[in-house]
């Protein structure tokens, strides 16, 4: 009892929804926590992506709790990036099933801002946030951007989304995962997380941070 906010972020997982449920049932019997859930952008019951739909469904059960809530719906994370770059490093290239899509990647740093201030503010209840960063970037934007800050030419390659599962399976993450995953590049290949929104600086009162400002954080990474 007892308790006044919560934070629930869950990993990508088949068992993701009955892990809500838990959650939920202990928010329920700890008093009447405002609930602050991490989702993600585009997510839906109606979504062909599987992780879309598991926070959809998520999303719908925290709504009809009758906790005080907030949703949280970030786009992808400017961090995803940092998965290629061991083949940046020596290739100078990256590998992804995004065709020419657009995409508004945001930097978990501005995520974590607006968790934050939900989480201690007022005013949030009932609220659904979109959160994306500043731009919206087809990969062949992203890999000029690497290329820009990094000072050597980086090439975004364009890869079948059978590759792309094949190689997260070699990479040793489970099949049901990496299934999930590719379902979800296809969502995002097909243009569906494109769109930007205000919500950082709206939430925050500061600038969204740009693509050109993590890669400069994270050249070493990089490099
Ligand atoms: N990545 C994105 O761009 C993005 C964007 C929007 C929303 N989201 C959502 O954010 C959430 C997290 O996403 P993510 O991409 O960071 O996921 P992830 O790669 O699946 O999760 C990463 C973290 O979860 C930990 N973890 C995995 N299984 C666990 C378990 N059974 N018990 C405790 N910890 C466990 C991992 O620990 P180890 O490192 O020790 O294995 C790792 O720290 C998901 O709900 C996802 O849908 C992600």
């Amino acid at each position: 009892m007892g308790v006044e906010r919560a934070f629930f972020v869950s990993a990508v997982d088949r068992r993701y929804v009955a892990w809500f449920g838990n959650f939920l049932t202990a928010a329920q019997r700890s008093g009447s926590p405002h609930v602050v859930k991490f989702s993600g952008m585009g997510a839906g019951i109606g979504s062909p992506s599987e992780i879309l739909r598991q926070h959809g469904e998520t999303d719908e059960a925290l709504a009809d709790s009758g906790l005080p809530y907030t949703i949280l719906r970030p786009n992808s994370f400017y961090q995803n990036m940092l998965w290629s770059a061991g083949t940046i490093k020596d290739h100078g290239a990256f590998y992804l099933p995004m065709g020419n899509a657009r995409q508004s990647l945001v930097d978990v740093r501005d995520i974590a801002a607006v968790a934050v201030e939900v989480l201690t503010g007022t005013g949030h209840e009932g609220k659904t946030y979109v959160i994306t960063g500043p731009e919206s970037l087809s990969y062949h934007e992203v890999a000029n951007k690497l290329s820009a800050v990094l000072g050597r030419s980086i090439r975004y390659v364009d890869v079948p989304p059978e590759v792309a599962f094949d190689s997260m399976l070699k990479a040793g993450m489970p099949q049901w995962n990496a299934r999930a995953v590719t379902e979800l590049y296809g969502v995002f290949a097909a243009g569906e997380a494109a769109g930007t929104t205000a919500t950082v600086e709206r939430i925050t009162g500061r600038t969204p941070i740009s693509f050109d400002q993590f890669v400069r954080d994270h050249a070493a990474a990089f490099s």
